[in-house]
């Protein structure tokens, strides 16, 4: 098989071989491409391109006589040059094979060795593989991650804007203190909502790319849910609140669970899911515009961290009904692990009463206690729907909501 293409004045020095390569690219292995062109070095510039990739020029006719297909010569009086291509170029994607198909969901496994390649891609052999930990669709999926990635997409707000900071802030000054531990209390929950999704994305296969990206907003909005509740803290000119030793033990345990599912499930189910109700609860009692405007917007983020939570358990409960026990297991672990610690900081506690009261005044304070616990039972009513909705049966979607951390998270 033979073709020709013209480089006219062009060298190979200035792109001349974008064109060589592509009239050898038909050719099969030992066709023959002429190419021609009045640069004066072009046979010097080819047959050491040629040599780099594989291919080779035929030597010049003793006699400069151009070639007319019979025999080796290559370089006429038209300055002619003829190319033998080799094997290289099939030898380099012989091995090689797509990383599942672009258009599509996401393969059941991904492959270790299609690295860092897009989802698609044809992926040569032989580079380095990825070293995460999971790889298999039904651990890390749900149907609904797409819809959401792109509506988080949509909704990220401006911390800078979003908020009217410089609002009056006309609160009681006891009223204000609870308002400044809640904050406190809220940032450090943030700060392991927003460390867990980043360490679940470190390990993800990014095959599973709607994954990736979803986690990765859910970083970016913890971020800035940590931003806001510290600026809303720091209003009234500081200092912060008290961290206690039994929340921040509550929240480590979440940091130490090493599996996708049960870290999604703990953190975002049950943690995340009962943060709805706190947030809003915050929302409803907030003593000013700055506090119910953050809560606002830190829970319209959250609701979308609960629906993947919620979403991909159950999608994984679906393909595999014993996983169930793993997941109930992982709330009964949590639990021990957290039999000797508080669990919810009492000045956070007491601080969601004064807020709901409004005032120290004794008949505001039974109002102000019995808000909270109707807020305890909200959020014990919404963990065991989501439990059931994840397909545990009632009695025990009742008993494994009684079990979970006094600290809300
Ligand atoms: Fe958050
Ligand atoms: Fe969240």
């Amino acid at each position: 098989m033979r073709a020709t293409t013209d480089l006219d004045g062009l060298g190979l020095d200035d792109g001349g071989h974008l064109l060589v390569q592509r009239a050898l690219e038909p050719l099969p292995p030992g066709g023959r491409l002429t190419v021609t062109g009045r640069h004066p070095a072009l046979r010097v510039h080819l047959t050491a391109w040629c040599r780099e990739h594989g291919h080779r020029v035929t030597e010049p006719h003793a006699g400069g006589r151009g070639g007319d297909g019979g025999g080796g010569e290559t370089t006429g009086p038209d300055g002619s040059v003829e190319i033998i291509k080799g094997t290289a170029g099939e030898q380099r994607w012989r091995g090689a094979s797509r990383a599942g198909a672009a258009d599509g969901p996401p393969d059941e496994r991904a492959d270790p060795r299609w690295g860092l390649a897009a989802r698609g891609a044809l992926v040569e052999a032989g580079g380095p593989p990825i070293g995460a930990e999971w790889t298999e669709r039904e651990h890390v999926w749900a149907d609904i991650a797409p819809r959401l990635y792109a509506a988080a997409a949509a909704s990220q707000w401006d911390p800078a804007t979003a908020v009217n900071w410089a609002a009056t802030l006309d609160v009681p000054d006891e009223i204000e203190r609870a308002v400044v531990q809640l904050m406190t209390y809220l940032v450090e929950n943030e700060q392991a909502a927003l460390i867990i999704p980043a360490r679940l994305l470190s390990q993800l296969h990014p095959h599973f790319r709607e994954v990736m990206q979803l986690l990765a907003t859910q970083a970016a909005d913890e971020a800035r849910h940590v931003e806001i509740f510290t600026r809303r803290g720091l209003l009234s000119g500081g200092p912060l609140g008290t961290s206690s030793a039994g929340g921040r033990a509550s929240l480590q345990t979440l940091l130490a669970e090493p599996d996708f599912t049960t870290a999604s499930f703990l953190l975002s189910v049950l943690g995340e899911g009962t943060f709805l109700d706190l947030l809003r609860f915050i929302h409803e009692h907030a003593p000013d515009k700055v506090t119910a405007d953050v809560t606002r917007l830190a829970l319209r983020d959250e609701a979308r961290h609960v629906a993947f939570g919620v979403s991909h358990t159950a999608h994984l409960v679906t393909t595999d009904k014993s996983y169930l026990g793993v997941l109930r297991q992982s709330v009964e672990r949590r639990h021990a692990a957290l039999h000797d610690t508080a669990g919810l900081n009492s000045e956070v506690f007491d601080s969601l009463v004064l807020l709901a009261a409004g005032s120290w005044e004794p008949a505001a304070i039974r109002r102000g206690w019995q808000a909270v616990r109707r807020l305890q039972h909200q959020m014990d009513e919404g963990r065991r729907r989501r439990l059931a909705y994840i397909g545990f049966p009632d009695d025990e979607a009742a008993e494994l909501s009684a079990l979970h951390t006094r600290n809300f998270m």
